[in-house]
């Protein structure tokens, strides 16, 4: 795996040291695949500085803008936000930052509602416990995976009672649709990936896009990428992926996490896994990601074929 500081075609992983803004000014138009992102959502977390409204939303709208020149017309870009909070009044960030998506031709393919158990504790409101992931394309022709992302059914021996399929499985065995509301636990300190950041994405969160939304080789860009996750969800399935984190101290757990994947070291949070019932033991243990280069990749298959044809 070739990891690079600034951007090169030739990379499989970049990973910037400074402003998104700067860094999209090296990428060529129509490149990636999927963009991923949380950004700073200006309610005063470690990593940010609190600004009024409008120059943030401002800040905001030229990295959408920036990043839209950079996707593929086939491409996805999925913004993943909150709520900005002022005085106790909440103002939910996906509502003002739709436009800036309608206004440059965007679709918007769903609005994923990510559901989680855990967060803080209100008192002069309900506690909040989900957040939202804006997913939008750029044109009508756009890639969608639906089988590597597959739940299980809920009755999965469920048949047709009546008519010409009667007796046959009525659901897809290979799983049904996730639909647009995930429930996936965000990540707590108990939890197998934490690292130092206040804020990081849970690996399978980001696993479910870069499959649904990408194929193998495909792009993915992460322009406010934190400890690096959307570039760990990439690279574990064989994309390639280019990311940009200001604080010094992030980037250097990113480059931490990336080498742990090198060395088949790095433990995440399996997407099989369900989400914890302390009335059902389904316990999945933490998967150990096995990482290969395409080229040990592509010797394994042609060593199981042979291993098989030379048994058929
Ligand atoms: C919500 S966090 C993203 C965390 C990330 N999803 C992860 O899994 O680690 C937003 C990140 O954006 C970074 N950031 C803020 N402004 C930035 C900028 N102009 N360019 C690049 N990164 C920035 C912050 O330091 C912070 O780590």
């Amino acid at each position: 795996m070739k990891i690079t500081k600034i951007f090169n075609k030739n990379s499989d992983l970049v990973y910037y040291n400074g402003d998104c803004l700067d860094l999209l000014t090296q990428i060529p138009d129509d490149y990636f695949k999927l963009i991923v992102t949380s950004p700073p959502y200006n309610i005063g977390k470690e990593y940010e500085k609190r600004e009024r409204l409008e120059i943030y939303l401002d800040f905001q709208k030229q990295v959408i803008q920036e990043s839209v020149r950079t996707l593929k017309n086939n491409g996805s870009i999925c913004w993943q936000i909150g709520n900005y909070v002022e005085n106790g009044e909440i103002k939910p960030l996906d509502i003002l930052l739709y436009p800036f998506f309608a206004d440059l031709g965007l679709k918007l393919r769903n609005r994923i509602v990510w559901y989680f158990g855990h967060g803080l504790h209100a008192s002069k409101r309900f506690s909040g416990r989900y957040e939202v992931i804006l997913w939008f394309t750029k044109s009508n022709k756009y890639t969608f995976n639906l089988d590597p992302v597959r739940v299980p059914q809920k009755y999965p021996n469920k048949r047709h009672f009546k008519g010409p399929k009667k007796g046959e499985l009525s659901g897809n065995p290979l799983g049904k649709n996730p639909s647009d509301i995930w429930e996936i636990p965000n990540v707590k300190s108990n939890h197998i990936e934490k690292t130092i950041h206040p804020a990081q994405f849970p690996v399978e969160l980001i696993e479910r896009l870069v499959l649904s939304m990408t194929n193998e080789g495909d792009w993915t860009f992460d322009p406010f990428a934190g400890v690096g996750t959307t570039q760990i969800a990439s690279i574990i399935h064989n994309r390639k992926s280019v990311g940009a984190e200001l604080e010094k101290k992030y980037y250097d757990a990113a480059i931490v996490r990336f080498k742990k994947v090198k060395n088949s070291t790095l433990q995440i949070r399996p997407m099989e896994r369900p989400v914890y019932d302390p009335l059902k033991n389904n316990h999945i243990p933490p998967k150990t990601i096995q990482y290969e280069t395409p080229t040990q990749m592509a010797l394994r298959i042609k060593h199981e074929k042979e291993k098989y044809e030379s048994r058929v």
